[in-house]
C-alpha cells in the first residue's frame, strides 16, 4: 500500500430484520457456530458482536490470495428482531457503518423489517438486503456454500419461477417503502440501488456473495467513515457477572485504542464512575462476544472490536452509554460532566 493511503478500521455491520428472519443463523453459518440453537425460545435478546478477520472472510469467498482486502476485517453486530427490543435495534444501528437487512423470502417484508427501514433512512446508513431462506423454495436443490448465481442455475424451472415471483414481490414492497432494490448480480447502479443477495443460512448458498459485497464493494463507498481515528469512541452493551473475572462490561470499540491501565469513565444512574481498566478480553475471532466461551487477553485493543472490560465499579454502567477514556492532562471533573451529558 502507498504511504498516503489512509488506514482503515474494520467496518461495523449491523444485522437487522424481523424476528426469525434468520439473522443469528446467518451469522452461525458464516462463523461455523451454533449460537442460534442455544438461544432461549430461539429468540435473540441481547446485542451480539463478532469479529470476522479478513483472512477468514477470504476463505469463505472466491477471492484469490493476491486480491487485496482493504479492511482488516468486519465487526458484525447481531440484533434482536422481536418487537419489544426496538431500543437495542436503534442502539445497534447507531454504532454501525453499514447494515444487512435480513428478509425471509417466504414471508417478504414484515413489521420489524419496515421499522428497520425507517431507522436506516433516519440514520442515513447504507445497507444490503439478505433475502434469506431460499432453501425453503419448494424443490430447492441444495448447493452448499455456492455463489448464488451458480446455485440458481442448478434449480428446476419451477423453483426458478417461484424465486422470480417472490423476488419481484419483495422488490415491489421495498419500492412502496421508498427504496429501489435489485438482485446484486443484475445491479449495475450499486451506489444508488440497494443490493439484494439471496441467501440460505441453512446450506450457505449466497453467503460468499454477501461477504464479498461487504469487504470489496462496501469499503469503496464509505471510505471516509472507515478512516481510523485515535479518538476513542466506545459504547457499552451490557454488564456481566463472570465467575472468575468479577464484574465485566461488554463494549463495542468503534474507534481508537483501549489499553490496560487506562482511566475510564462510565455512566450510571447515580452519576459518573471513574475506574481503571484491569484487563481487556476479546472472544476468539469468529466467536460471539456474549457467548460464554474462552477469551484472549490483551494489553491493548484497536477499533473496531467487541471487547470485554474488567475493572472495579462497573456494575451499574448503563447499556447504550459511552465509555470515556481520560487522557493525561484531562480535567477529571470536566470529563465526568461531559460523560454524563450525553
Ligand atoms: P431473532 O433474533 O429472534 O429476531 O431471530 P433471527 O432473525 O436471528 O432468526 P434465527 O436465526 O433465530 O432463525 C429463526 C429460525 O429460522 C430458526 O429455526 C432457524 O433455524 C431458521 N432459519 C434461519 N435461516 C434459515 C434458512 O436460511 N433456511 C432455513 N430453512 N431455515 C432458516
Ligand atoms: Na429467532
Ligand atoms: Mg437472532
Amino acid at each position: 500500500a502507498s504511504g498516503d493511503e489512509k488506514e482503515l478500521r474494520a467496518p461495523i455491520c449491523c444485522i437487522l430484520g424481523h424476528v426469525d428472519a434468520g439473522k443469528t443463523k446467518l451469522l452461525d453459518c458464516i462463523r461455523g457456530t451454533h449460537v442460534q440453537e442455544r438461544e432461549a425460545g430461539g429468540i435473540t435478546q441481547q446485542i451480539g458482536a463478532t469479529y470476522l478477520p479478513a483472512e477468514n472472510i477470504r476463505d469463505r469467498t472466491s477471492l484469490k490470495a493476491e486480491t487485496a482486502i482493504k479492511v482488516p476485517g468486519l465487526l458484525v453486530i447481531d440484533t434482536p428482531g422481536h418487537e419489544s427490543f426496538s431500543k437495542m435495534r436503534s442502539r445497534g444501528l447507531s454504532m454501525c457503518d453499514v447494515a444487512v437487512v435480513v428478509v425471509d423470502i417466504m414471508k417478504g417484508l414484515e413489521k420489524q423489517t419496515v421499522e428497520s427501514l425507517h431507522l436506516l433512512r433516519r440514520h442515513n446508513v447504507s445497507f444490503i438486503v439478505a433475502l434469506n431462506k431460499v432453501d425453503r423454495l419448494y424443490g430447492w436443490k441444495e448447493c452448499t456454500n455456492a455463489p448464488i448465481v451458480e446455485a440458481l442455475k442448478k434449480q428446476s424451472d419451477d423453483v426458478k419461477r417461484e424465486y422470480k415471483w417472490r423476488l419481484t414481490k419483495v422488490v415491489t414492497d421495498f419500492k412502496e417503502n421508498g427504496f429501489n432494490t435489485a438482485p446484486y448480480y443484475e445491479n449495475n447502479k450499486k451506489k444508488k440501488v440497494v443490493n439484494i443477495v439471496p441467501t440460505s443460512a441453512e446450506s450457505g448458498e449466497g453467503v460468499p456473495d454477501l461477504l464479498l459485497l461487504l469487504v470489496r464493494w462496501l469499503p469503496d463507498i464509505i471510505t471516509d467513515k472507515l478512516a481510523y481515528d485515535d479518538t476513542v469512541e466506545c459504547t457499552v452493551l451490557e454488564v456481566n457477572e463472570h465467575k472468575d473475572l468479577g464484574t465485566t462490561v461488554d463494549v463495542v470499540l468503534i474507534n481508537g485504542v483501549l489499553r490496560q491501565g487506562d482511566q475510564v469513565i462510565v455512566c450510571t444512574k447515580q452519576g459518573p464512575v471513574t475506574t481503571i481498566i484491569r484487563d481487556l478480553l476479546t472472544p476468539h475471532p469468529m466467536k460471539e462476544l456474549k457467548a460464554k466461551g474462552a477469551y484472549k487477553h490483551h494489553k491493548e485493543v484497536r477499533a473496531a472490536q467487541g471487547v470485554k472490560i474488567v475493572a472495579r465499579g462497573l456494575q451499574y454502567a448503563m447499556a447504550g452509554t459511552s465509555l470515556i477514556v481520560v487522557k493525561p492532562g484531562d480535567d477529571l471533573r470536566q470529563a465526568e460532566a461531559a460523560a454524563m451529558q450525553e
